[in-house]
C-alpha cells in the first residue's frame, strides 16, 4: 500500500514540501493551524509568491478539475495524526525576539499537537531548521506523549531549499539527509525519497546531531561566502580595484568556485541571517562559542553593506537627504521571492526615509508585503514611476526586470541622473552611456 503522508506546517518549506509528496504519488494531508491558510491551499492558491508551486498545487489538490486529488489541508492535528504513516514537522524556528537563539516553540507544539494522537506506529520527522541536540530531546517526548510509545520514531531530515527555487529543489535536491536512528526510519525515508533516489540524488544516513549540523554549516558556510567577497569589495573600494573583476577571477579557481561570489548589499531574509545567529547561540550552549566567533564578523560585514549603501546614497544626495527623492528598487530580500524578512533592500529604503529622504519604493512582488511592514514608505507600481522626480535611484534586489530596464528611459523621468547598483549586476557601461553616474559596492567610481 502507498504511504499516506502528513506535513504540519504549510508555510514556504511544508507548502512545497506538500506539493512535492503528490507529486512522487503519495497521499498527503498539510495541516496548519492558520485556517485562511488552509482555506488560500484549498482552493489551490498559494499565500505566496513561488515560481511553479501553484501549477503544482492545482495538479494535485483535491476538488480542482484534472486534479489527481492526491492532496488535501486540515486544521485538525488529530486528522493528520490518524491520516498520516509519515509525518513531516515543517513549522519555522525564527530568532526569539533580543536574542540570537532560535524560537522552537512551533515544532515544541506541532510534536505536542501530534503525539497524543499517534495511536499506531508512525514516522515523524523533522525538516526545520533547529539547534543540535532538538532532535534527541524531541524523539523521548515523542515517545513519552504517544499513545504507541517508542513506535512514536523520529527521524531528523534537514531541508535545503532556496526561495525562488522551492520546487525544483525540494522534487531534485542537491542531496538527501536523514539523521536516523533505526533500520525502520531509514527504510521508510527511502521509500519516500525513491523518486529523487533513483535519478541519482545522493541519500546520505547520519545520526541525529550530523544532520542537524550539516544544515547549520551548510547556511554558515554560505553566508561567509557572501561575507568574504563583501569584506574585499570593502577593501576594493579603498585600494580602487574591481570587485566584480575579483570575483571573475577568484571564481576560475575550481576549489572556490564563481557561486555565491556576487557582492553587493549582502545576504538576507528568513534564513542566513537568523541560522549563524543560532548557531553560535547553540556553540555558546555547547561550550564551543570559540570555534563560531568569525560567524560574528560574518554578521557584522553583512550588516555594514546596509549602511554603507546608506552612506553612498546621502553622498549622491549632496551629503543629506532632507527634501531629496530617493527611488528605491527592490524591496523582496531576493528575487523571485515576496519574501521581505530581514531585505536588506527594505532596511536601506527605510533608514534612508528616516534621515528625511522622500522614498519611493518599487518591486515586482514583494510591494504588497512592504506596505505592510512599512506603511509610512511610498509606494509605485512600476519602475518608471519609482523613479519620477529621484535625485537617485537604489538598485537593491536582483530582478531580472531591472537589468532589462532602459537607462534613456529611466534617465527622461528623474530629476538627476543617479545610480547606485547594490547588486554590482547592472550593465555600468550602458548606464554611463546614457549620461548617468554610475556607483556600484567595491567598485571604482
Ligand atoms: C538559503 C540557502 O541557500 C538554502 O539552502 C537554505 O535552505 C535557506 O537559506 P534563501 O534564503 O532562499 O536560501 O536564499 P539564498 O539564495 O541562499 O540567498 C540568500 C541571500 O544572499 C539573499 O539575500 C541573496 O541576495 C544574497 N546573496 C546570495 C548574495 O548577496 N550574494 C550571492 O552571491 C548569493
Amino acid at each position: 500500500m502507498t504511504l499516506r503522508i502528513s506535513v504540519i506546517g504549510t508555510g514556504y518549506l511544508g507548502a512545497t514540501h506538500a506539493a512535492a509528496m503528490a507529486e512522487f504519488g503519495f497521499e498527503v494531508l498539510g495541516l496548519d493551524i492558520d485556517p485562511e491558510k488552509i482555506a488560500t491551499l484549498t482552493a489551490g492558491r498559494v499565500p505566496m509568491y513561488e515560481p511553479g508551486l501553484s501549477e503544482l498545487l492545482l495538479k494535485h489538490v483535491a476538488g480542482h478539475e484534472g486534479s489527481t486529488g492526491r492532496l488535501r489541508f486540515t486544521t485538525s492535528a488529530k486528522e493528520a495524526a490518524e491520516f498520516g504513516d509519515v509525518h513531516f514537522v515543517c513549522v519555522n524556528t525564527p530568532q526569539r525576539k533580543g536574542e540570537f537563539a532560535a524560537d522552537m516553540s512551533y515544532v515544541d507544539t506541532a510534536i505536542d499537537e501530534l503525539a497524543p494522537h499517534l495511536t499506531r506506529p508512525a514516522l515523524v520527522v523533522g525538516k526545520s531548521t533547529v539547534p543540535v541536540g532538538s532532535a534527541a530531546r524531541l524523539a523521548e517526548r515523542l515517545a513519552a506523549l504517544a499513545p504507541v510509545g517508542a513506535d512514536a520514531e523520529l527521524a531528523w531530515n534537514p531541508e535545503f531549499l532556496r526561495e525562488g527555487f522551492a520546487v525544483q529543489d525540494t522534487l531534485r535536491p542537491d542531496r538527501i539527509v536523514v539523521g536516523a536512528q533505526s533500520e525502520r526510519a531509514e527504510r521508510l525515508l527511502r521509500e519516500v525519497y525513491a523518486e529523487p533516489i533513483g535519478a541519482g540524488v545522493p541519500f546520505l544516513v547520519t545520526d541525529y546531531a550530523t544532520a542537524e549540523l550539516v544544515k547549520a554549516a551548510a547556511n554558515s558556510f554560505l553566508a561567509t561566502k557572501i561575507s568574504f567577497i563583501n569584506a574585499m569589495a570593502e577593501v576594493c573600494e579603498a585600494a580602487g580595484a574591481d570587485v566584480t573583476l575579483l570575483s571573475t577571477a577568484l571564481g576560475h579557481d575550481e576549489r572556490i568556485g564563481r557561486k555565491f561570489l556576487n557582492s553587493g548589499l549582502g545576504f538576507g531574509g528568513g534564513c542566513l541571517p537568523k541560522d549563524i545567529r543560532a548557531f553560535m547561540a547553540r556553540a555558546g550552549e555547547l561550550g564551543a562559542d570559540q570555534a563560531l566567533t568569525f560567524l560574528r564578523e560574518v554578521d557584522s560585514i553583512n550588516m555594514r553593506r546596509r549602511s554603507r549603501m546608506v552612506e553612498l546614497a546621502r553622498e549622491q544626495c549632496g551629503g543629506g537627504f532632507l527634501g531629496r527623492r530617493v527611488a528605491v528598487l527592490g524591496a523582496a530580500f531576493k528575487p523571485d521571492s515576496d519574501d521581505i524578512r530581514d531585505s536588506p533592500a527594505l532596511n536601506v529604503a527605510a533608514q534612508i526615509q528616516l534621515q528625511g529622504a522622500q522614498v519611493t519604493v518599487y518591486d515586482p512582488k514583494a510591494v504588497e508585503n512592504a506596505r505592510k511592514m512599512f506603511p509610512s514608505l511610498a509606494y509605485a507600481d512600476s519602475a518608471l514611476e519609482a523613479a519620477e522626480g529621484a535625485h537617485v535611484v537604489l538598485h537593491l534586489t536582483e530582478w531580472a526586470e531591472f537589468r532589462a530596464l532602459d537607462p534613456a528611459e529611466l534617465g527622461a523621468v528623474v530629476a538627476e541622473r543617479r545610480l547606485l547598483d547594490g547588486r554590482n549586476v547592472l550593465d555600468a557601461d550602458a548606464w554611463r552611456a546614457a549620461g548617468w553616474t554610475y556607483r556600484a559596492l567595491g567598485r571604482p567610481s
